[in-house]
């Protein structure tokens, strides 16, 4: 039998976790294999990432995406119907020439990530096995260390704090689904503290307790409070990772703490994050300044990057030649890997695969404003990313995810290799305890 083309490719509007409208995908093959993809959309995005095609006006915010499934119809489908859905690079490069933007304006880069998306779970299912297994091919498969929001500010919590994620990882965690239990008994006991405090207002848009703190700080200080009330040590069984988002905040190296009313320069901002680096048990920072802040990653990562993961997010945008840049500038150590940011799976996939020639961390990520969708877990597991950062331990859109990459480990078995603490560059790199 001739392998299976692409027959048919649907294209309709979905709802993400915000209540939004966003874009899915479904390419059936002639074999019946039938894969779907779902763009996911972000709240805090950086100026250089793919730009989604939203229709404008007032109905919906403006944010319907009806436009975006038209020319999935009436453009994309005929480019790519009777195409081989096995060449994920060829197919996506017909997408990205198709556009013709360099932005990916004119189709969208929500409707691209969830047409290459669609591609690469329709060639999976026509092979029979699960997505991770259909990326890793016959070679090893990775269990990534999962990073985990416990209270989510900046753009997902009406700025009530600057700093946007304050969250774990569990050091000492032998597997993912042991990681899950750590984080599982910090956040509850996070939102029990919260409760008693009288600060208890509900979940931000990642899941994490709403931040109803008086200053950064105290954020950090009462997740230091819920490891201990968890029974664990900060530190040992559980260390920190924050996303500063700055770029919400900052510009032209001068920085705005709304929550704290006070302006730092470049300077003042990285003080103060060397300072919690002292006091604070912190692996990771990402987007420690602003995009348009090189300078900023730079001398920061000059200071902590020995001993401290930098992330690049809004800096790199899920792009190879930023990566490359960025090893060669030094401005940051690790980079976030995020589909829709990029616009197609060979191009997020390039990013993470350039940030692991450069012996950068490399973190799949999902965006603020989710589905039901879990193929990122599959793609961090199948491109060994060694990184997995889905949000907060609640909402479904997240937990599906956690829940999907429990799945895998238990299919491995005695197979699965859990990345753990090793996926951190800078444990990599210096024989030095990152603590
Ligand atoms: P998003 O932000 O709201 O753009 O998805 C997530 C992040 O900054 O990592
Ligand atoms: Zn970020």
């Amino acid at each position: 039998m001739s392998d299976p083309v692409i027959q048919s490719l649907r294209a309709r509007r979905i709802w993400d976790s915000r209540g939004r409208p966003t874009v899915e995908a479904e390419m059936a093959l002639s074999d019946g294999a039938v894969g779907r993809g779902m763009a996911p959309a972000g709240a805090s995005r950086g100026t250089r990432e793919a730009v989604e095609k939203r229709d404008g006006g007032s109905r919906l915010g403006g944010l319907d995406v009806q436009d975006a499934l038209k020319g999935i119809r009436a453009e994309i489908a005929p480019a790519l119907i009777g195409g081989d859905p096995f060449d994920q690079a060829g197919l996506d490069r017909r997408l990205v020439a198709l556009d013709g933007t360099p932005t990916l304006a004119r189709l969208g880069g929500n409707a691209l990530t969830a047409v290459s998306l669609a591609a690469l779970q329709a060639a999976a299912a026509s092979r029979k096995v699960p997505l991770w297994r259909y990326l890793a091919g016959d070679g090893p498969a990775l269990i990534p260390l999962p990073e985990i929001q416990i209270f989510g500010g900046g753009a997902h919590a009406g700025r009530r704090t600057d700093v946007q994620d304050f969250m774990i990882v569990a050091p000492k965690a032998k597997s993912f689904a042991e990681a899950l239990e750590t984080t599982a008994e910090i956040y509850h006991a996070a939102g029990a503290i919260m409760a008693e405090r009288g600060l208890a207002q509900g979940v931000a848009d990642e899941g994490g307790w709403w931040p109803a703190f008086s200053s950064n700080e105290q954020a950090l200080d009462t997740l230091m409070l819920a490891i201990e009330r968890a029974g664990l040590s900060p530190g040992e069984d559980a260390a920190i990772s924050l996303d500063v988002a700055a770029s919400e905040f900052g510009r032209g190296g001068r920085y705005r703490l709304g929550l704290e009313k006070r302006e730092l320069d470049r300077d003042g901002l990285a003080e103060m994050l060397i300072d919690w680096c002292a006091r604070y048990p912190i692996v990771s920072i990402e987007d420690p300044f602003a995009e348009d802040d090189n300078e900023g990653f730079r001398r920061f990562t000059a200071a902590v990057g020995d001993r401290i993961q930098v992330i690049g997010d809004d800096l790199l945008v899920t792009s190879a030649g930023r990566v490359r840049e960025a090893a060669r500038e030094r401005t940051a150590n690790a980079v976030l890997i995020k589909v829709n940011q990029a616009g197609t799976v060979s191009d997020a996939r390039a990013a993470c695969e350039e940030g692991r020639r450069s012996g950068f961390g490399t973190i799949v990520s999902a965006r603020s404003g989710e589905t039901e969708d879990t193929s990122i877990v599959h793609l961090a597991v199948g491109w060994g990313a060694g990184q997995l950062k889905v949000g907060s331990f609640s909402r479904s859109e997240r937990m599906a995810k956690w829940n999907e990459a429990l799945r895998i480990e238990e299919t491995l078995g005695h197979k699965a290799r859990f990345a753990g603490m090793d996926a951190l560059p800078a444990r990599r790199r210096s024989s030095k305890r990152a603590l």
